[in-house]
């Protein structure tokens, strides 16, 4: 049984209308020259760079603590005492933000029918041959692994970081589950950092990407060769919005 991966939106001035998942409030196309698109509101943009910098001080903390060889990062926060006690609450930080970007973005990773076909022509994705690949929505299945790998760690890593959190929860938790939480921490904040290396990876390789979350629109071309069925969603869209609206 196929599901319904769609949903209503009502727009002004327009009938209820169907839209596919992966079109979100927002996303417009502007005819001109260029034609522009647009594909990341402010508020998802300045939710992003939260993310993302709480991100990096996680990890710029977390190594500082995870090993004598980097304590030397301390100094980035004030030293040994300040790192420790800045680090979870930075965690709490990227926790909560990241949950913006999980409500927001949800819905555009749900797993597509050419999500299977773009995994297994890889090849072809490392070596460019973007027109051997299926049309894919406003993301690809390697964005979408981001995206749920990231949510399933940050998940991880923020309960591992309650059980080990003594200063708070101390006498909630056995010396056994810290041992396990303090396992699974780090394990988990390797795997994320790697995770991430990729994201900004592909972000860079992928040129005209970075303007979508720096500016907030990506140009026509790029929409049309990266994610054509995204476009033409948008194109076609029933009632779809005009950039006076
Ligand atoms: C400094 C590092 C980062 C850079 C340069 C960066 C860059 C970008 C860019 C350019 C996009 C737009 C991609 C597109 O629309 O096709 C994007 C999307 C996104 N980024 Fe980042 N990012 C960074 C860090 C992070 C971090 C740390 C997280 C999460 C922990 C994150 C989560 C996301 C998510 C969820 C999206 C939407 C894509 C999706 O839902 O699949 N980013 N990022």
């Amino acid at each position: 049984m196929s599901r319904d991966r769609t949903r209503p939106i009502i727009m002004p001035n327009a009938v209820p209308a169907a839209v596919p998942a992966d079109v979100e409030p927002g996303d417009a196309v502007h005819p001109g020259k260029p034609v522009t698109v647009d594909r990341y509101s402010g508020a998802a943009r300045i939710n992003h760079w939260i993310t993302a910098v709480s991100l990096v001080l996680l990890a710029l903390s977390g190594m500082a603590l995870f090993t004598p060889k980097l304590f030397f990062l301390t100094g980035l926060f004030g030293g040994g005492q300040w790192t420790r006690a800045i680090h979870p609450w930075i965690g709490v930080v990227l926790f909560f933000s990241f949950m913006g970007l999980f409500f927001r973005f949800w819905r555009a990773n749900l797993p597509a029918r050419e999500d299977g076909v773009w995994v297994a022509r890889i090849s072809d994705v490392l070596g460019g041959h973007e027109e051997r690949l299926p049309e894919v929505g406003k993301y690809n299945a390697g964005q979408k692994a981001v995206f749920w790998s990231m949510s399933a760690l940050i998940l991880l890593l923020i309960t591992s970081g309650i059980v080990m959190w003594d200063q708070y929860f101390y006498s909630f938790t056995t010396i056994e589950q810290k041992r396990v939480a303090i396992l699974a921490h780090s394990i988990a904040a390797v795997v994320a950092i790697c995770v991430w290396i990729v994201h900004v990876y592909a972000a860079i390789w992928v040129r005209g990407t970075l303007s979508a979350m720096t500016r907030g629109h990506v140009t026509g071309g790029w929409a049309w060769r990266h994610h054509r069925k995204w476009l033409r969603e948008l194109v076609q869209k029933p009632g779809r919005r005009t950039p006076a609206e």
